[in-house]
């Protein structure tokens, strides 16, 4: 028996990763979204590509949430998405509500899975859904750190012109324009970046990868998908392949870090167990203050959330 991986929400970042996931044969695959006939029709077009390709795990794509019963591992990526001048926390009410249905639905059909949040505003919707779906905190889990740590390197393999392999960085705290690139565990070839561009630039680089995400919308008019796709299939891999990697992602902290109740983005190790451990690592005075300061934010986003939730 194949296992299943159920994408709730089929727009263009739940298709991507499963477009990707299908492509690497990691599972069947159940593409959910509300609006009739788009999760059918992609799962038809990525079926009719299986046989191009030599592939054989089953895609299936449904208006009805009960389809992603069984499944292992659900990613969420449901809500409305960011339009061009809209902050990632104006999306804030509409989406908890989203989630709350969601939550729901994942209590009643697939209390076993391991959970992957995309919705933003990302930190306070993977809390909403961790209180509602009620899971443990190794069964849910938060994307942003792998996509923001890979626009980092993007972005530094260019400056420095050597292959995107060659560099090692993370990014951590809130999905939010405070997020923390951590210069002391980011290496290129090895060497520690600060010893190979200068601090003014490096602060450049760090700006853009801040920016990232409304850089894309800023083009595209709609949120990033190729690589935020790529960065969530990342997470689902880990799962299905227990590979065990570290990954950066918003995990529920119980005191790591210095923090107490909330998700935040940390280096974590994904295997088939979820999230098997947070990774904790030595910050700098001054990384540890922009985490905490990116900590803050969330807090107050959370806040926010709840206010607008009435709770
Ligand atoms: C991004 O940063 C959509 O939040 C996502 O591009």
């Amino acid at each position: 028996m194949r296992k299943k991986i159920a994408f709730i929400g089929a727009g263009n970042v739940g298709a991507t990763c499963a477009h990707l996931c299908f492509l690497r044969s990691l599972g069947d695959i159940v593409l959910y979204d509300i609006i009739d006939g788009l999760p059918q029709g992609k799962a038809l077009d990525m079926l009719e590509s299986a046989p191009v390709l030599g592939i054989d795990v089953s895609v299936i794509g449904t208006t009805d949430i009960k389809d992603v019963a069984g499944a292992d591992c659900i990613v969420v990526t449901s809500g409305s998405p960011r339009k061009p001048g809209m902050s990632r926390d104006d999306l804030l009410k509409i989406n908890a509500g989203v989630m709350n249905t969601v939550g729901q639905a994942i209590k009643q059909h697939a209390p076993n899975a391991f959970v992957i949040a995309v919705t933003n505003p990302l930190d306070a919707m993977v809390t909403q859904l961790k209180r509602v779906t009620g899971l443990p905190k190794h069964r849910i889990v938060g994307q942003a750190g792998v996509l923001d740590s890979a626009r980092y390197r993007t972005f530094l393999a260019a400056e420095l012109d050597v292959s995107v392999g060659s560099v090692n960085a993370m990014v951590l705290g809130g999905h939010g324009d405070d997020m923390v690139p951590v210069r002391s565990y980011t290496t290129v070839g090895g060497q520690p970046v600060d010893k190979l561009i200068k601090a003014a630039r490096l602060e450049e680089i760090e700006v853009r990868t801040r920016n990232g995400g409304a850089e894309i919308v800023n083009l595209m008019k709609t949120s990033s998908y190729y690589a935020a796709g790529s960065a969530v299939y990342r997470m689902v891999e880990a799962f299905m392949l227990d590979r065990k990697e570290v990954l950066p992602a918003a995990a529920y902290l119980e005191g790591e870090y210095g923090v107490n109740g909330l998700f935040a983005g940390v280096p974590v190790v994904i295997g088939g167990g979820g999230v098997e451990r947070i990774v904790q690592i030595d910050l700098t005075a001054a990384e540890k203050q922009a985490f905490e300061s990116s900590v803050a934010h969330v807090r107050e986003l959370v806040d926010a959330m709840d206010k607008v939730l009435g709770a």
